[in-house]
């Protein structure tokens, strides 16, 4: 049951045909160049995008700017505190400069650092200070067609092995994504991240837990583990997160707002020195300890966020909100992901592409193709994305929160149907140009496609 309405609007359009297919060409066929106000259902990301309550928006008139000190860095501390456990913390911009501060206070030359999955900027953080990410997803969890409670789960024996090649002494911390979002959202029980805790202690290793998204794997650990199904979301928040020794937010997700983000750091003498160094990288690289690149109004902004997420009243009907659009798509004979995770929609581009190899882009082809048929914007998570990783071609349909209503959904069901319909006749896309770095092609690469699209003035 929805448990808010509007209090405000933003007018949205849908272009028509003509103007959608000319867009598309502007934008070198990579919806990344896309003008916002070209896209009718905008589901590129879940980060950043959401609507913030009334509640946010009254605080942030009373944000506090000082430089140091401010208050409203004060009440960030206080909700970090209450929701997350985390009592000493280090703001920063957004998530991924909270893994500059962190890992470039962790991680040296050589060292190798496990996650479930790496999310693309975590990966891209831990390479930059000279490490070596492995990834240590369970089985099944980049295969579509598997199904499970806690697919994003870290397998501990996978890690092991790492750790017995290399030697305790390189790895310096174990990280763990929650949700796991390179793996199609899905979730990471508490009884995984107790074994995590468990064998970081064996080996000696910083705990850290990637929580951008914790309020909505909280949501999955009460309903599919026993232990939990009488706790509030509230409760298996703080209990997941006690086990970590260090977390990384971006207050972009589960902090309801558009920007943000913070390190939190275990209180305990073991990690005065970490919380030293990560405060001392943060003044060089994100500002002060007491705001981190967030204005007042922004710190005061999450602080409210990080409350709200854990009420029962949010985190059920967001979740719900998701799940309801993969079961429609699902029956509209569009191949989904399941069980479907916490902020998207993944779309098995591949199945419903048969006939494209990998090299062609199954994925561009039907993120195109969702915005040439109903100006719907989602991303490819696939070849074009990840080259050479061998994973396979989705394409994710990223919920922002409180945002779109039914009838929104509705027309991106209707939309997909519509290119699953004629999915057999789209055709594959090449590379025309792109950026040096292979990692960030997916951002800014052009591409063409390799014959007209179905219904195209082509
Ligand atoms: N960790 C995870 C698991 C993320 O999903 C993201 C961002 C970050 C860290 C970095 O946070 O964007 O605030 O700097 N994910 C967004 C997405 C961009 O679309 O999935 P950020």
């Amino acid at each position: 049951m929805r448990a808010y309405r509007a209090k405000m609007v933003e007018s949205i359009r849908l272009p028509d045909r003509e103007e959608r297919e000319a867009a598309l060409d502007a934008a070198g066929h990579n919806v990344f160049n896309l003008d916002s106000d070209a896209v009718y259902v905008d589901l590129l990301t879940d980060s950043g995008t959401g609507t913030m309550s009334d509640a946010q928006w009254a605080a942030m008139m009373q944000g506090d700017e000082a430089y140091a000190g401010s208050g409203s860095f004060t009440d960030l501390e206080a909700a970090a505190s209450d929701v997350l456990g985390f009592d000493r913390i280090v703001p920063a911009h957004q998530g991924r400069g909270a893994e500059n501060v962190l890992y470039g206070s962790l991680v040296e030359p050589g060292d190798v650092v496990p996650n479930n999955t790496h999310f693309d900027t975590t990966r891209a953080h831990v390479v930059e200070q000279g490490g070596e990410p492995v990834d240590c997803p369970v089985e099944g969890a980049l295969d579509p067609g598997a199904s499970g409670d806690f697919l994003g789960n870290f397998d501990v024996e996978r890690a092991r092995a790492v750790v017995d090649e290399v030697g305790a002494d390189r790895v310096p911390a174990v990280v763990v994504t929650l949700t796991n979002n390179s793996a199609a959202g899905q979730p990471v029980s508490v009884a995984n991240v107790r074994a995590v805790r468990e064998f970081c202690d064996e080996i000696g290793a910083t705990f850290v837990l990637d929580a951008c998204r914790f309020a909505e794997n909280a949501h999955f650990v009460r309903e599919r583990e026993p232990e939990f199904a009488d706790s509030t979301v509230a409760a298996v928040a703080r209990e997941q997160l006690s086990y970590a020794d260090a977390c990384i937010v971006s207050a972009k997700k589960d902090g309801l707002a558009n920007v943000g983000g913070f390190v939190g750091i275990r209180d305990a003498p073991a990690f005065d020195d970490l919380f030293e160094r990560a405060k001392q990288r943060a003044i060089l690289y994100e500002g002060f300890t007491t705001y981190g690149g967030m204005a007042g109004r922004d710190l005061a902004a999450v602080a409210v966020g990080l409350r709200e997420a854990v009420t029962d009243a949010y985190i059920t009907d967001r979740v719900e909100q998701v799940r309801w659009l993969g079961e429609r798509l699902d029956e509209a004979g569009v191949p989904v992901v399941r069980p479907v995770g916490g902020h998207a929609v993944y779309v098995d581009a591949g199945a419903m592409c048969p006939h494209l190899r990998s090299e062609e882009f199954p994925g561009q082809a039907v993120v195109c193709d969702l915005y040439r048929e109903g100006g719907v914007r989602g991303v490819e998570l696939g070849e074009f994305a990840f080259p050479g990783a061998d994973r396979p071609d989705l394409v994710r349909l990223a919920i922002p929160r409180r945002t779109y209503a039914r009838d929104h959904l509705e027309h991106v069901v209707e939309t997909a149907a519509a290119v699953a319909d004629h999915a057999d006749d789209l055709p594959g896309y090449e590379v025309v140009s792109e950026p040096p770095m292979a990692e960030l092609r997916h951002f800014s690469a052009d591409l063409r496609p390799l014959a007209p699209s179905p219904g195209s003035e082509e």
